[in-house]
Order: C-alpha cells, then sequence, then structure tokens
C-alpha cells in the first residue's frame, strides 16, 4: 500500500492575496496554483521542467512551478500571470505580446510574460541576449521567438519611460474566468 502524504496547512501570498489551503505535504506547487488557487493561467505543458509554460516568480525569482514543491513557496510571495495585469488593464509586457505578436496560440504566453516580466523588473534595459537569456528556459512552438523578443523590447521601452503604453479601452472588470478552488482543473490524485 503506498503511504499518503499527511495534509499541511498551506499559506502563501499569491498575487497580492494571502491564501490558506490543506495540502498534501508532497504536493508540487503548479497542483496548488491551479487546484486550490485557481490560478488557471499557471500552465502544465511538460509536466518534467522542460517547456516554461508552468513559470511563476517566487519572491521576484521566475521558478518552474511543476520542479517546485509547494512547501518551497510556502510564505513567499507568488506572482502568476494573473497578477501582472491591473484588472483588465494588461501590464505594458501583456500589450505588447499583443501589438508584436509574441503570443499566437497562447499555450506559452504566460510563462514567457512571467519570465519576461522577471527579467524587466531587474533590468528594463535588456541587451537582446540579456532578452534570450531571460527566456531561453521557455519553449514556443508557434511564434519563432523574434516576435516574442521584439515584444519584450517594446515592453522596456514602457518600462523606460520611452513609450507611453496603450490606455485602456475600458474600466477594470473583474475575471470572468472561472478562479477556483471548485473549479477542477486536473484527473483525480493532484491536490486536492
Ligand atoms: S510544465 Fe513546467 S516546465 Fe513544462
Ligand atoms: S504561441 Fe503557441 S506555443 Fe508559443
Amino acid at each position: 500500500m503506498i503511504p499518503v502524504a499527511p495534509s499541511v496547512v498551506w499559506k502563501s501570498n499569491i498575487n497580492g492575496q494571502q491564501k490558506e489551503s490543506l495540502i498534501p505535504s508532497n504536493a508540487i506547487l503548479l497542483d496548488v496554483l491551479r487546484d486550490k488557487a485557481g490560478c488557471l493561467g499557471v500552465k502544465r505543458g511538460c509536466d518534467m521542467g522542460t517547456c516554461g509554460c508552468c513559470t511563476v516568480m517566487i519572491d521576484g525569482v521566475p521558478r518552474l512551478s511543476c520542479l517546485t514543491m509547494a512547501q518551497d513557496g510556502a510564505g513567499k510571495e507568488i506572482i502568476t500571470v494573473e497578477g501582472l495585469s491591473d484588472g483588465a488593464h494588461l501590464a505594458p509586457i501583456q500589450q505588447c505580446f499583443g501589438e508584436h505578436g509574441g503570443s499566437q496560440c497562447g499555450f506559452c504566453t504566460p510563462g514567457f510574460l512571467v519570465a519576461s516580466q522577471a527579467l524587466l523588473n531587474e533590468n528594463s534595459n535588456p541587451s537582446e541576449q540579456e532578452i534570450a537569456c531571460a527566456i531561453e528556459g521557455n519553449l514556443c512552438r508557434c511564434t519563432g521567438y523574434q516576435q516574442i523578443i521584439d515584444s519584450i523590447k517594446a515592453a522596456a521601452e514602457i518600462h523606460r519611460g520611452e513609450k507611453e503604453s496603450t490606455p485602456p479601452v475600458s474600466d477594470a472588470h473583474p475575471d470572468p474566468h472561472p478562479t477556483g478552488p471548485d473549479e477542477p482543473t486536473m484527473p483525480p490524485g493532484h491536490a486536492r
């Protein structure tokens, strides 16, 4: 018989809000973010650390949530793609991905956005090589990467104050997507 991991109370700050959940002590952060915190923008691509789709920031550092134990994120500040925008108003990096074709099918986009934002938080004037290093762990099958690099460069201009961001076309409104934790996203057997 496979022993069941004991449950623990997990607390963390996710996108500026304190969250508390009961999770198995061996839960993976990706499962907890999707199944307990309702952060469905955190994508499960490979589930083995090779695609970057599940990238989140933990205390400002981009990390692969599929390779991170939830316990390692306890008590930390976690930013997912949902935390980049201000309600309905996109962050500059999100706007620029839209304007420069950095997102096509979109599955890889949340991971790229988080990795790019982490870079821009540290360095608002990255060279093309620094951009390439920051996104080297993220795979995209659609764009050919140049549009992604162009998007990050354009967002960097906004961060440096050299370019205006596009004004919002509407007032902020609540996220229309399901926010769990009662929205199952995975087959049984993952974090509960
Ligand atoms: S799902 Fe985490 S790296 Fe692919
Ligand atoms: S936009 Fe489709 S995989 Fe990147």
